[in-house]
């Protein structure tokens, strides 16, 4: 009780201190200050008298312009795909060539597995192609709620190895006092390039705690993972993002093909988000499936860049970062010379000046 008392009366002296000095601009003056009176204001507008009057929250279609307006500029803007080259994506599989390779594979399948298993995912292939009622007493298709959620979980995941691999090289050029030879740039933009995607398809659906719980474990678990596993073999790790990357293409292949096939009416008419009518760059009007275009497109370009990164050594230029004198096919940023299963090292001038 007494306890209780102290506590109490120490606390209202305390707050009438801080009152009086933030009435008198006293703590105003300070960055850090300026902070904690700003969340002291937004606790106080929890109360139903608010103590400071400060403007109401704003709500995130509110806020998702403000952005906008503010970074008219990215860093890296979306490379421009056309209709055919984005119709042209086409599943591929890279075959295992070496035991580096078959770890990777195996890892993939592992996660796969899991994966299906977390998010609840099955696909009949025969609803997929239109062979079979997709209402039939046997049938079994996906609902937009679960396509969202394997869309969510997986581009959470799917931002984490440019990052984590764009950091370790970052390090390691700052440590050893060399050249990185330019890779950095693409990895950290595949890593940006998927959370754009992950904020696109959240416009569509907020996850719920379980959810939320899952990407927090899975992304404590995978970023550890992939770190020690990048410092130890960088090209396995490529290859496995490699082989990740043939498993999105699957995934937003059949998405597509259930939304063509009528299994989705709730997306035949569903308009893209402003987020991402701006990032890439898509026509007024476009609808979820150009959405789903635009993204294969980008998934199959990871695919191609991390099997090409993994075929090469780790001196070696970027090649998606040099310039080419000539017409003849050559890595780029977008999908003009279709190369699923990436550049072998020979086909590429890997000592071209960057
Ligand atoms: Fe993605
Ligand atoms: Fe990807």
């Amino acid at each position: 009780m007494l306890s209780t008392r102290v506590s109490t009366r120490f606390a209202s002296k305390v707050l009438s201190k801080s009152l009086s000095q933030i009435a008198t601009g006293g703590l105003a003056t300070r960055g850090t200050t300026c902070v904690l009176l700003h969340q002291n204001s937004r606790a106080f507008m929890t109360s139903s008298r608010p103590f400071f009057n400060v403007s109401p929250p704003k709500t995130i279609a509110e806020q998702e312009v403000k952005n906008l307006k503010e970074f008219k500029q990215r860093s890296w803007p979306h490379p421009v795909y056309s209709e055919t080259e984005m119709k042209g994506i086409a599943i591929a599989h890279r075959e295992a060539k070496d035991w580096s390779d078959w770890v990777a594979l195996t890892a993939v399948r592992f996660f796969r597995w899991s994966f299906d298993f977390a998010t609840g995912y099955k696909h009949d292939k025969q609803i997929a192609m239109g062979n079979k009622d997709a209402h039939g007493p046997d049938a079994f298709h996906m609902t937009p709620e679960k396509w969202l959620a394997r869309f969510i979980f997986l581009e959470s995941i799917a931002g984490v190895p440019g990052m984590v691999a764009g950091m370790i090289r970052h390090l390691h050029s700052i440590r050893r006092l060399q050249r990185d030879h330019a890779w950095i740039e693409t990895l950290l933009e595949e890593a940006y390039n998927e959370r754009l995607h992950l904020l696109t398809f959240l416009h569509f659906r907020q996850p719920g705690w379980f959810m939320r719980m899952m990407i927090l474990a899975g992304q404590g678990v995978f970023f550890n993972t992939f770190f020690f596993a990048y410092l130890i073999s960088p090209r396995t790790c490529h290859r496995f993002v490699g082989y990740i990357e043939e498993e999105a293409v699957i995934t937003y292949t059949r998405a597509i093909a259930d939304l063509e096939n009528g299994m989705i009416p709730e997306w035949t008419n569903l308009k893209a988000p402003e987020i991402a009518i701006h990032y890439f760059d898509l026509k007024p009007g476009a609808d979820m499936r150009d959405i789903l275009m635009v993204i294969r497109a980008d998934e199959a370009k990871h695919r191609e860049v991390n099997h090409t990164l993994a075929n090469l050594q780790q001196e070696d230029p970027n090649p998606y970062a040099l310039t080419y004198g000539n017409d003849s096919p050559h890595p780029t940023k977008g999908h003009e010379y279709p190369k699923p299963l990436g550049w072998e090292r020979t086909e590429i001038a890997v000592k071209a000046a960057v």
